[in-house]
Parts: structure tokens; sequence; C-alpha cells
């Protein structure tokens, strides 16, 4: 290990070799997003003509952010910081700086909260294959099963049934009732602390350093018997031929700008603090493409050429489409019950997501630890305990709300929107506050090779322009639905309408009728609007009067059914706002902590720093 103390503040750690700081970098970046999440994107998002937006994206976006927090982070590393407030503080010394760090520390530390739920799926799933269970349910759910097609239905109703019930989708509080799930997620938790709590010299870059390599050889082993199997060419034709119809959606360009976000890991804070451990000299221009590229390579080659092709010629095009977790936890282990030798080579591919995911995931603890260290003076134990307190704290909130996904998925969306806020911040600061000039100088001190002469325009004007239309996009788009999921009574009039619906539906089964009118027939009974209220003296005596299956073999009146239905979804709601507050709690607290940091120790440490003289000017 190389530490090199600085005079005038805490003793500073250094990465050790060029090659460690890079694997680093890399396993940030590759995780499940370059596996599961890029595929899926890429196939229902126009196939090839997907990887226009997604290169443009890559161009204009994700390498020129990377650079900016490279920079930003190395040039924080000279004044002692290797947190996001004090490294945004010494650039910058006003308030909205202290929030951008504050959103840097939120972003990587609440992602934490529910990555490690999927990084413990991920090592669940390769312990079922290693072990031989998962061929053990498939011989049970197949024995009756006659004919290819029947197989595959059986196959990939097991594995959906398996992956609703063993990752707590079914029920809140299923995952925390006990069984073996709680021992998995608390092995991964471990896991990660250990390793941050080793440093990031002899914790997280010996790590990277055969862990990247190992997970790269998995996927090319897996690669190669993908691209074996025979016929595998209608696969990959489903995958990447072309639909350039779907360039004209605007979904379609958000969707490749934030796989190129959550892919590079831009806008976390990650980088930042990854790079506040180079030298002053160190470069950062070949550095940050080289991680970006290792980056690329697993996503594009190794992602985007298994998990689809594989699943088209084995399950067909209805199997082979679908999102993350479907693609992933679904449709992956039905796929590896048709492959020769998939019992080897389902735990060989879980075994490395749960590697590209610690990767990741150790990269989003980070940037706190060192913040509770440089920040309150914290040791490295202490500050260990206080963030594993706090992350499992909100990684038992995720765990215990797990029905459909309800809390992962908010806290997805707010992340999303957060991260976007802070990378949109980070830019303007690079080319505003620092200036853009001034800023690629300080990019290309010690760089093994200049940056384009055309960066700085790129990065006052191009990217912050591309990062806002993004930004109102995304919101423009997404919001107004969640917001609507985040609304009690109105879930609850959803929630109740569906109920009787149904009963509508049953009700006309044997009339045959098409959807519309079927629908028609639906809005006469029970309103137009989907959130109509249900007024159950209007209602026909046949409908009124129905009583609807309540589980366990019980029958319940359709209103007693529609009222359970309406509270439970009343109750999402509300925790979908818990989560937002939570949030928002979270940020404002972070930012007290940043401002009390910043006016004491921080403070004092980059006071200390410029009064031995440093060649470079904050922005006061
Ligand atoms: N960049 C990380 C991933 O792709 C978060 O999973």
């Amino acid at each position: 290990m190389s530490t090199q103390p600085v005079e005038g503040c805490q003793r500073k750690e250094n990465w050790g070799s060029r090659i460690g700081v890079v694997l680093a970098v890399a396993g940030s970046a590759v995780g499940l997003g370059n596996f599961l999440r890029f595929p899926g994107q890429a196939v229902n998002n126009g196939g090839g003509a997907f990887m226009i937006p997604y290169i443009l994206s890559f161009l204009l976006v994700g390498i020129p952010i990377a650079w900016c927090e490279w920079t930003i982070g190395r040039l924080g590393g000279r004044y002692g910081q290797n947190n996001a407030p004090g490294i945004m503080f010494a650039i910058w010394r006003r308030s909205p700086a202290k929030l951008l760090g504050a959103l840097a520390l939120l972003v990587p530390v609440v992602i934490y909260m529910y990555y490690i739920l999927l990084e413990a799926w991920c090592l669940d799933y390769a312990i079922h294959f290693a072990t031989g269970r998962f061929d053990h349910l498939f011989a049970e759910t197949t024995r009756n099963a006659s004919g290819h097609a029947d197989q595959i239905k059986a196959v990939v109703g097991a594995t959906r049934d398996f992956f609703h019930t063993n990752c707590g989708l079914k029920a809140h509080g299923s995952l925390l009732a006990g069984g073996r799930m709680i021992w998995v997620v608390l092995f991964s938790f471990l896991v990660n602390f250990v390793i941050i709590y080793r440093g990031v010299t002899k914790g997280i870059e010996s790590f990277c350093k055969w862990a990247m390599p190992l997970l790269i050889l998995c996927a090319i082993v897996i690669l190669v018997r993908v691209l074996t199997l025979p016929h595998i060419s209608a696969g990959l034709g489903f995958m990447w031929n072309p639909d350039w119809a779907r360039l004209r959606d605007a979904k379609v360009w958000l969707a490749a700008a934030g796989q190129i976000f959550f892919s590079l890991s831009v806008g976390f804070g990650l980088i930042l603090v990854y790079a506040s451990y180079l030298r002053e000299n160190d470069d950062v221009v070949l550095t940050s493409l080289s991680a970006s590229s290792t980056n690329e390579f697993c996503e594009v080659i190794l992602g985007g050429m298994i998990v689809v092709p594989a699943a088209f010629l084995f399950l067909g095009a209805a199997g082979a489409k679908g999102g993350t977790f479907d693609l992933g936890f679904i449709t992956v282990p039905a796929i590896m019950h048709f492959m020769p030798l998939g019992r080897l080579f389902g735990a060989m591919w879980f075994g490395l997501l749960f590697l590209a995911a610690v990767t990741s995931s150790l990269s989003m603890l980070q940037p706190a630890i060192a913040f509770l260290e440089d920040g309150f003076g914290l040791r490295r134990r202490a500050s260990v305990a206080v963030l594993g307190l706090v992350t499992a704290i909100g990684a038992a909130f995720t765990m215990y709300f797990s029905k459909g996904a309800l809390a992962l998925d908010h806290t997805d969306f707010w992340c999303n929107l957060f991260m976007i806020v802070a990378a949109t911040g980070m830019v303007l600061m690079f080319g505003w506050v620092i200036g853009a000039e001034r800023g690629v100088e300080e990019m290309n001190r010690g760089a093994d090779f200049r940056v384009p002469r055309f960066m700085p325009v790129l990065l006052r004007y191009v990217t912050p322009a591309f990062l806002v239309a993004i930004l109102v996009a995304w919101t423009w788009q997404t919001a107004p639905s969640h917001l609507e999921r985040m609304n009690p009574d109105k879930q609850a009039r959803i929630a109740a309408r569906a109920v009787y619906a149904g009963v509508v539906k049953k009700h006309y089964a044997g009339r045959k009728l098409a959807k519309k009118e079927m629908e028609q027939k639906t809005a006469a009974l029970l309103g137009a609007e989907k959130d109509a209220a249900i007024d159950a003296a209007k209602l026909p005596a046949w409908l009124a009067d129905a009583t609807v299956a309540g589980g366990h073999g019980k029958e319940l009146s359709v209103a007693e059914a529609a009222a359970r239905r309406a509270a439970e979804a009343r109750s999402d709601a509300n925790i979908a706002r818990y989560v937002f507050l939570g949030i928002v709690a979270f940020l404002i607290l972070l930012y007290v902590l940043a401002d009390i940091a910043c006016r004491t120790r921080i403070g004092r440490s980059i006071r200390r720093v410029e009064d031995e003289g440093i060649a470079w000017e904050a922005a006061k």
C-alpha cells in the first residue's frame, strides 16, 4: 500500500497503481446495470437503433461528466479532501457547493440501501444453482409437461413463482419473517463492510484487482458458450436488428441517457471520491477513458450478447422481452434449464453478477466513510459502524416493504432524479464556477494525452444543455404517473374499481366481447375514469351482491374485497410518500452535517493546505 502524508491535514491514502484505480473505477461502473439492465433496455427500445441515442449520450454526457468528476475529485484531493462536501467546498466556498456535496453523498448511500438486496438475490441464485436446488425445482415442475411449449411454460412459471416468493415480492414483511434470504443479505452486507473497513488500497483496490478480471473471464466463458449454440444468429438478430421507427419516441432517448448514467455511475458522486485518492499529477484523461471503455466492453459486448439472444433461442420472442428483474431473475434461470451444463453456467453467471454488484456497492459506501472520517474525525471503525447502522435501517425498510418491490422502486425513482440533478450541478460548477478553460487546463495536468480543443465549449454549453433537456423531459414523462402513485385516495379508488371491474369481466366472460366492448360495458357500470368512485346504490344487483375469492378458500362480498384492496393501495401510496419524505429528510440532514463540517474541521484543513501554498485558487 502506498500512503502519502499530506502536511496540515489527515494522513491521506493514495491508489497503489494505475491498473488498480482503473479496475476500481471500472468495478464501480460494471454492475447489474451492464448485465441485466442494458440488454432489457436495448431490446425494448429499438434493438440496434437504441445504440444511436446510447452512443450520443455516451459521447455528450458520459465521457464529459466522467472527466469533470475525475478533475474535480483530484483537485479536492489536493486540498486533503476525500469527501464530496469537502471537495466541492474546497473549490467553491458557497452554500450551493455544500448542497451539491450533500447530494453526492445521498445518492450512493440511498442506492446502496436497495442495491444490496439485488446483490443478495444474485448470491442466493448462485447458491441455488451450485447446490442443484434449481435442477430439483425444474424436475418437479416439468414432470407432467408434455412437449416443448408446455415445458417452457412450466419452467418460466416455476422461476417466476420462485422469484416472487423468494425475493419477497408477494407480501410486505415476508423477507423479514425468517427464511434464508435474510442471512444472504446479512452475509452480503458483511462482505461489503469487511472490504471497506480495510481501506481504499488494501480493501477496495485489492478486491477489484482480482474480482474484475475474474468476472470478465466468467462472462467471456459464458459468452463463448452462448455464441456457439446452434442457430444463435437468430437470437443476435432479435436483439440487434434495428427498429429505426423507435427513434421518433422521446422515451427511447431518455432510456439511453438513463442507462449511460446508471451504467457509468456518473452523477453518483463515486468517481469524485475515487479520484480524490489520486496524486496531483496523476493522469485523469486516459484513466477515465480506460475505466469507461472497460465498462462499455462489459455492457455492450458481454451484456448485450448473452441474456437476450439466449432467451430468444430457448424461450422465444415473448421470453426474451422484459424488464431488468424479469430478464435477470425469471428468464435467465429458465434458460439455464434448457442449456447444456446449465447448472454450471447458472452458478457462474450469478456468481459473476454477485462480484460485479459487490465492486459497485463498495464504491457506494466509500463516499460516506470518507465524509465521516474527514468531516468529523471519526476513526475507520467508528465510521464503518455508523454507516453500517444507517444503511441497515434503510435496507431493512426496503426489505420490509417488498411487495411488488414497492420501496425499491420508489427509492430508485428518486435516486435517478437526484443523480441527474447532481450531475447537472457538477457540470455547471465545472463550466461556470471553475470556468471551462481553467477546468480543462486542470484536467490536462499530468494527462497522457490532452482532451480535444472543443472540450471547454462542450462542457460550458452543450453538456449542461443536454442535461437540462434530459432533466425536463424525464420529469415531464415520469413525474405525473409517479405522483399519482403517491396519492392514497386516488390509489384506493383505482384499486376498488379494479375489483368491481374483475367481477364485470367475469360476468360477461361467456359472451366473448371484444376488448373495446368490454371497456364500454365496464365504463357504463362503474364510470369511465380509472379512478371513478363506486356508488354501490347505483350498481345492478348481480354486481352489488357478487362474491370474489378472498384467499385461503374464503369468499368475500365484492364490497368487502374492494374495501380491502383499497386499504392496501392506500397504505402502499403512503409508503411511497414516506420514501420520498425519508429521502428529503436525509438530504437535509446531510446538508446540515456538510455545513457543520465545512465550517469546522473541513474548513480548517482546507485553510491549512492553502496556507502552505497551493497553485490553484478556489472560487470564493
Ligand atoms: N454502475 C452500477 C451498475 O451498473 C451501479 O450496476
